[in-house]
């Protein structure tokens, strides 16, 4: 049995003093991690005050960090930086990062390498256009990005790595992926690591669904047979509707 794992992405949304509040209404509210993993992403600056702040059924995850362990990129983040606030997930290539900061493959493929190596969750991102969905190539694109994504990782390091598929023609845009078609691409993607590995490697694997996913339509997606759970960006930001998500993951 797999865990079901919600994780909001906060993107560049919220102030110190909201996502304070937003911590304070769902600390005691979510429920257990036994059941359910519950995260939130957050921007770098606020990482060590949510840290502090999490309940013992939150973890605080970062939206990206450099594959180097330090030295001249202005900006960046680094992983032993992360580790030492306390963060234990992060988000890894999610498309609006390899859209507009030339994340790449192979960038995505050494920050997850970097992750494990420091002792860090990454949450791997993988998703196609619209063009390439009205084409019929999704399978095949997506394909190459996991194959990219996950070289050279161990089968123990595949069983707890998180892989989101979020196709990018349904982030923020309202529109969703119906349930059948999520659970296909991620159906594909869980036989691309049954190649790559073996069937027992790729069982243990959460694959999570993100692109407009809300209260109203997340457990008709967490009800499809590979579906573990999701990343949500615009619905995460509001403290009832993140208890409402992380709730639908418990059923
Ligand atoms: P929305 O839930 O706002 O569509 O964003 C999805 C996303 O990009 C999460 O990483």
């Amino acid at each position: 049995m797999r865990k079901p794992i919600i994780a909001g992405n906060w993107k560049m949304n919220k102030t110190r003093d909201e996502a304070l509040q937003f911590i304070y209404n769902v600390n005691t509210k979510l429920p257990s991690k036994e059941f359910v993993e519950s995260v939130i992403c957050t921007q770098s600056p606020i990482l060590r005050d949510m840290v502090k702040r999490q309940g013992e059924n939150l973890r605080i995850g970062a939206q990206n960090m450099h594959y180097l362990d330090s030295g001249a990129y202005t900006g960046e983040v680094s992983a032993l930086l992360l580790v030492d606030l306390g963060v234990e997930y992060v988000i890894i290539g999610h498309s609006e990062r390899r859209a507009y900061y030339n994340e790449t493959d192979d960038s995505v493929n050494k920050k997850t390498h970097h992750a494990f190596n420091h002792g860090l969750n990454p949450i791997v991102c993988v998703g196609e256009s619209l063009e390439i969905r009205e084409a019929n190539k999704t399978d095949e694109f997506i394909k190459v990005q996991v194959v990219n994504a996950l070289k050279g990782l161990t089968k123990d390091q595949i069983k707890v790595l998180v892989l989101a598929y979020e196709p990018i023609w349904a982030i923020g845009t309202g529109k969703t992926a119906t349930s059948e078609m999520a659970n296909d691409t991620i159906k594909a993607i869980r036989n691309v690591v049954v190649d790559l590995y073996d069937k027992e490697t790729a069982e243990a694997m959460r694959i999570q669904y993100g692109g407009s996913v809300k209260p109203a339509n997340i457990k008709e997606l967490l009800s499809m047979s590979d579906i573990d759970g999701a990343l949500v960006g615009g619905a995460s930001l509001d403290a009832d509707s993140f208890l409402q998500l992380v709730n639908a993951g418990t059923k």
